[in-house]
């Protein structure tokens, strides 16, 4: 039983097999939350009822004609599941609706609950979907004392995943139309302050450093108004204990799946306890609900870990890879990816891409994508976005689609639908497609507007042009691109009332373009960009097993982006590829690079035979270890750059007998001792590795570590593969 209801106590516990979550419903009907954590069942209201906070403790000791809740509760120190606006709680609401009467007050307590088998589906927004195992939610319906709304609030848990997912819909059957100021996902409140937070700063081509503060007295916002979850933040964020590394402690990390404006806010009070909550930011955010009406909000989760942030993105990423993403063939292997963009841009021709696909497929390749430049009048970046047909004057599509194919390729190609450039035909023939208001002289940025897809109208002419391509031509693979952030929000197409949800209904419009064309095409590997790594969340994720992690193909950048990316998200969702970049060989590039997706992008005409040789030296490993190691293992990672000299990870197969590290470094150092010491092994297996040949047992390799003493160059790097003896063994027999 994952979802336990004792009904005396109305107290609901969650659990599976590693984690509890316990919430009750009080005297006064609030929600109150109890615990998350490690599964200390049998869970006992009367230990957990001393987690509340006891008025006999206080100097404030109320009289006892004062006391008007039997349970001690008093809104600014208890912890809530729908924390209260404008009340005595100040640590930050759940959700804040507008009466009639111009009153902000909100306050929702419990009306009746159901508890079900399975997850929650949504109509309009992504959701985490069952795959495989059992999975058990309980709805609970909560009403506004005041407005009389309604919120159904589900928790759900699913045996084997240490996540609680929570999914909300705001429902108006009161008899007027209400204004909803403020609706987020998530809300957690821990009785401690002990935490720091993580979050991932960064910029284009800049993405998801690793930022790490300890809590104090403070409220601290993270978030993004940029319309996407932008390059600046992320969604993910964690709370950590004081104490906790890569490899012990308490870790909390939130998402939600969503792919717009966020805020995670996290409240440590007076009385330090640590306040967390997630949701659509609520800045120029103000949804008109009418009467009759209900809105999705997006679904949060939070997943936990008493095992450190390597515990915590293992979790994560299996969470993700087996409930979040859909593409049926996400866990399959992975044709090697060749990438046209950083070899020729915009400038090629049909005979160079026919050169570009021979030389591709000389270093292994076996998807040729032909990024920008194949449509409309698309020869530089400031025209083109909108005219979704092949610019036949350039690229004769079909030759190049057969060539590639005979070659034994699989083929993709580039598209931008959200966009539309004002140089191209598609905005002179519809010239009130974009968002923005005509008073206000529009920014552009990349020489380009967004549409307006809040118009179901806008949303079904691209959904129209792209999959035209689509059937017309045999396309395997899409590269899904998003160029600049929403702005001038302003629809035409919406009401005015409604303006206060351009951002939301943007978002819709998006999930709902995914839909016509994605969906309406299964057999397609999609992949998500949004100018590299600025649109990097779980609702893509949904849609795109994989994202462009960034534009930047430095390798020494990379080792940081790849670094804080791989914290909230598994390696088979992070866009890698090897570039043409100088800084270091070809082979240390092929490293970096293969602790991702792995694929190449660079003029493959000019690779002199060295650096074809350093490629080829990956393309086996990639053959024989990318699907169970890299995309569906477990990753820990032993040093970051962010704090030390190197990059150090270790990828392993869920059966343990198979293993990818890595040991990148920075600066130079001089001879100096260096046994590093993996993780994740089995202790009792005997793996070989290809660094010396030798058969040690995982117990060594974890305790004494590989040696890697000795001296080392600037930007250098080791790969090194391990394989339980006998597996070993099985590949000599072949
Ligand atoms: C964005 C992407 C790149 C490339 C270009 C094409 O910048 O991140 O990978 O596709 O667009 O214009």
């Amino acid at each position: 039983m994952s979802i336990i209801y004792d009904s005396t106590n109305r107290l609901f516990i969650l659990e599976n097999e590693r984690i509890e979550y316990a919430f009750f419903i009080d005297g006064q009907n609030y929600l109150r939350h109890l615990y998350f954590g490690k599964k200390i069942s049998p869970f006992s209201f009367s230990t957990s009822i001393d987690l509340g906070w006891d008025w006999s403790k206080t100097y404030l000791t109320p009289k006892d004609e004062e006391k008007v809740y039997a349970d001690s509760y008093s809104s600014s120190t208890s912890m809530m599941e729908a924390p209260s606006n404008g009340r005595f709680d100040h640590r930050g609401s759940l959700i804040s609706i507008k009466e009639e009467d111009g009153s902000y007050l909100t306050d929702f307590i419990y009306k009746s609950h159901r508890i079900y088998d399975g997850l929650p589906k949504l109509e309009k927004l992504p959701f985490a979907t069952l795959n495989n195992g059992k999975a058990s939610s309980v709805e609970l319906i909560l009403e506004d004392v005041l407005s009389h709304a309604e919120l159904a609030l589900t928790f759900s848990i699913i045996d084997g995943y240490d996540v609680i997912i929570r999914t909300s819909r705001i429902i108006n059957n009161t008899k007027k139309d209400i204004s909803i100021k403020r609706m987020y996902s998530l809300a957690l409140d821990l009785p401690s302050s002990e935490y720091d937070l993580i979050h991932f700063p960064g910029d284009w081509s800049l993405e998801r450093n690793v930022s790490r503060n300890r809590l104090t007295q403070e409220r601290v916002v993270i978030e993004s108004e940029y319309g996407t979850s932008s390059h600046m933040e992320n969604p993910f964020n964690v709370l950590i204990e004081h104490q906790g590394n890569e490899d012990y402690g308490e870790a909390f990390g939130f998402n939600f799946l969503w792919s717009g404006n966020f805020r995670f806010e996290v409240n440590v009070d007076k009385l330090h306890s640590t306040r967390a909550l997630l949701g659509i930011n609520d800045s120029n955010f103000d949804y008109l609900l009418k009467e009759g009406e209900e809105v999705e909000l997006p679904q949060g989760i939070i997943a936990y870990s008493n095992e450190g942030l390597n515990g915590l993105s293992n979790v994560l990423g299996d969470f993700i890879r087996d409930h979040i993403i859909r593409f049926s063939k996400a866990k399959e292997y992975r044709p090697l990816i060749f990438n046209s963009w950083e070899g020729c841009y915009f400038d090629f021709t049909t005979e160079s891409i026919l050169e570009y696909m021979n030389k591709a497929k000389e270093i292994g390749s076996e998807l040729f994508v032909l990024d920008d430049g194949w449509f409309g009048e698309r020869n530089q970046d400031d025209r083109g976005l909108g005219d979704w047909f092949v610019n036949l004057s350039k690229i004769d599509l079909k030759k190049a689609i057969d060539h590639c194919h005979s070659l034994g390729m699989k083929f993709g190609l580039w598209f931008e639908p959200e966009m539309v450039n004002p140089l191209s035909k598609f905005y002179k023939e519809n010239p009130h497609c974009s968002i923005g208001h005509t008073e206000i002289n529009r920014e552009l940025s990349r020489h380009q507007l967004f549409l307006d897809l809040t118009n179901p109208d806008v949303v079904d002419n691209v959904a129209f042009q792209v999959n035209a391509i689509l059937d017309e031509y045999e396309i395997d693979y899409v590269k899904w691109d998003h160029n600049r952030h929403i702005a001038d929000n302003f629809s035409y197409y919406l009401s005015k009332e409604n303006q206060g949800q351009v951002n939301y209904q943007m978002l819709i419009g998006f999930y709902s373009l995914c839909k016509k064309i994605i969906d309406t095409h299964p057999n397609i590997f999609f992949e998500g960009c949004a100018s590299g790594g600025g649109r990097f969340d779980l609702g893509v994720a949904y849609f795109f097993p994989q994202i462009w992690c960034s534009d930047e193909t430095d390798p020494v950048q990379r080792l940081y982006i790849q670094y804080g990316t791989s914290m909230g998200y598994p390696l088979s969702m992070i866009g890698s590829h090897v570039s043409k970049n100088q800084i270091t060989s070809y082979k240390t590039k092929s490293d970096i690079a293969f602790f991702g997706t792995y694929g190449y992008e660079f003029n493959p005409t000019k690779l002199n035979e060295e650096e074809k040789k350093e490629l080829l030296e990956n393309l086996e490993l990639y053959h024989s270890l990318h699907k169970d190691v890299i995309l569906n293992g477990d990753l820990y990672r032993i040093y970051s750059p962010f704090d030390s000299n190197y990059f150090s990870q270790i990828a392993v197969s869920k059966d343990k007998r198979e293993a990818a590290f890595i040991f990148a470094n920075l600066r130079k150092e001089n001879n100096s001792y260096r046994f590093v010491k993996l993780k994740g092994l089995d202790a009792k297996k005997r793996y070989v590795n290809s660094l010396d040949n030798k058969v040690y047992y995982g117990d060594y390799y974890m305790n004494v570590g590989l040696n890697l003493t000795g001296w080392i160059n600037e930007f250098t790097s080791v790969m090194v593969v391990l394989k339980e003896e006998q597996e070993q063994m099985k590949g000599k027999e072949k």
